[in-house]
């Protein structure tokens, strides 16, 4: 079964014709880094524009590049939810005209699960295991029973951890996209030049408070404490045997971000006993932290490939296809959301 995946939740408008829910056939990504640069960050508008644009060439590009036609495909998956609204409808109505007009059966998925998909495309993995999700807008660990039941352990109760990146590096005007930018600085840095905080939400109840014994965040991640530290405070934790530059910055506040991520994410293997490990998302390209876990004795870590890190069809059609192959499609008033909802159980609407 062929199937034609596409996306465009945020920059990057991509689609990707995908077999069996294994192999990739054509993967295009447009991406519009470019148009975003020079605000260091993602302007929302400009997104929806730059999608509406270039939604017909990319999906005809992705039909060339695996030498096939509408004729050859069996059903066409598509990215509803979560990401900005504009930039999800331009998708999501290219995608259900689409199979309208072509009666091929349709499915809308959910972009995490899709993130959690993308190791599978090029490695056998058996369920159960831990998830990690780690992109611009989330941080999620979870235990994934199946490709789509999970149940999410921990978040952020704050940022999320690529969006620290983005910030740190924005402000320091260290490049863009800010975990790429600091992901390469890093490599010249010294990790220690600043003793970043670790966050310590651990007894905090839902409000806030400390209140012993409830571990209500035992999994849960922060990152706005990290952020304040690195860009408003960075003079108290400097470390004065070393030179200010942005090398030493980038080392320094990623190996506390990285931490972050792997105190929690170890906790969870001790206390579930899973010893596989499934990361997605774009800071699962983070050199540092594939590192660190590689380094990890009696784990499994299993990482996307660095393109299906980023945002791409071809998760999509990937997932796309465990659905459509168990017969299950989306009605056509399948609507897009910018919230992750539906995540833990089914991710499908
Ligand atoms: O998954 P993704 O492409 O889009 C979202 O769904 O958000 O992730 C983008 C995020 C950005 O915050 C970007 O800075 C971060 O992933 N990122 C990285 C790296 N490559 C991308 N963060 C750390 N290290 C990297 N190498
Ligand atoms: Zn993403």
């Amino acid at each position: 079964m062929k199937v034609l995946g596409i996306e465009s939740s945020c920059d990057e408008t991509a689609c990707a014709i995908v077999e069996d829910g294994k192999t990739i056939l054509s993967n295009v990504v447009a991406t519009q880094i470019p148009f975003h640069t020079v605000y260091n960050g993602v302007v929302p508008e400009i997104a929806s524009r730059k999608h509406t644009e270039w939604i017909l060439p990319v999906v005809k590009q992705a039909l060339c590049e695996a030498n096939l036609t509408l004729e050859d495909i069996d059903g066409i998956a598509c990215t509803n939810r979560p990401g900005l609204m504009g930039s999800l409808l331009v998708g999501l109505t290219f995608a259900k005209t689409l199979a309208w007009a072509t009666a091929k059966p349709f499915v809308a998925v959910n972009h995490m699960l899709g993130h959690l998909y993308a190791a599978h495309l090029s490695n056998d993995i058996t369920y159960p295991y831990l998830g990690l999700l780690v992109s611009g807008g989330h941080s999620i660990i979870c235990k994934v029973s199946e490709f789509d039941d999970i149940e999410v352990l921990g978040t952020t109760i704050d940022d999320a951890v690529g969006e620290a990146f983005d910030k740190v590096a924005k402000f320091y005007n260290l490049g863009y996209p800010g975990g790429v930018a600091i992901d390469r600085l890093a490599k010249n840095g010294n990790p220690k030049a600043a003793h970043f905080p670790m966050p310590n939400i651990d007894k905090q109840n839902r409000a806030g408070n400390i209140s012993e014994g409830i571990a209500a965040h035992r999994y849960d991640v922060s990152y706005s404490g990290l952020k304040t530290a690195a860009i408003n405070q960075i003079d108290q934790f400097w470390n004065p045997d070393f030179e200010r530059t942005n090398e030493n910055i980038a080392a320094a506040f990623q190996e506390t971000a990285v931490k972050i991520l792997l105190s929690r994410l170890f906790r969870a293997v001790e206390d579930t006993g899973f010893t596989t490990i499934v990361a997605g998302g774009g800071v699962a390209a983070n050199s540092r932290l594939r590192e660190m876990l590689a380094a990890e004795k009696g784990l499994t870590c299993v990482f996307p490939p660095l393109k299906l890190c980023t945002d791409n069809g071809a998760m999509i059609a990937g997932l796309g296809y465990q659905y459509l192959s168990r017969g299950e499609t989306s009605p056509w008033t399948v609507n897009a959301s910018a919230r992750v909802q539906g995540f833990r159980k089914n991710g499908r609407e």
